[in-house]
């Protein structure tokens, strides 16, 4: 017996196609690219949530001389939001990035560290996270369950 594993995403040439909630949270992530510390590769990641009550948060990329210790942007956000909503529940996370190299025409794909981390957020939560991956140029890739992108991934709880 095999099985396959498809992934649904949702393609978008521009963020009219998305709704106005999901674009305001969109511009929020963009108006904080650039904000993060990130000297080493010159890469600037910032990730957007926005929560059940609405309330929006925004992580950026967190570097360190030492390259290891430093931190994702996804990462930053979902602790920032775990910590200040107090547990609420994450509905959307908008991704965008800019690459100093001007290779800025893909959406960023969660690293896999991150996709683990978004894993464990949605089983905390019990509610999938839409991702919104986006670009400068305009260009959008979007699913409703971000936890899809680590298929059969390392739990501890089933
Ligand atoms: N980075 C993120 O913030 N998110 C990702 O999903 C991939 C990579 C950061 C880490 C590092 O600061 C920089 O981008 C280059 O790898």
């Amino acid at each position: 017996m095999s099985y396959k594993i498809e992934i649904l995403l949702e393609s978008y040439e521009s963020p009219e196609g998305l709704n106005a909630s999901d674009r305001a949270l969109l511009d929020l992530a963009f108006k904080k690219l650039g904000s993060g510390h990130a000297p080493y590769s010159g890469f600037h990641v910032s990730a957007a949530v926005r929560t059940q009550s609405g309330a929006l948060y925004v992580g950026t990329n967190q570097e360190n001389a030492s390259y290891p210790v430093g931190i994702c942007a996804e990462r930053v956000a979902l602790s920032v939001s775990n910590m200040q909503s107090e547990g609420e529940a994450i509905e959307v996370m908008a991704l965008v990035y800019r690459d100093p190299s001007g290779h800025n025409a893909q959406p960023l794909a969660p690293c896999g560290m991150c996709r683990q981390a978004l894993r464990e957020q949605t089983y905390r939560q019990k509610k999938p996270i839409r991702l919104i991956m986006a670009t400068e140029g305009g260009s959008i890739l979007a699913t409703a369950n971000a936890d899809e992108l680590l298929p059969i991934s390392f739990t501890l709880k089933p």
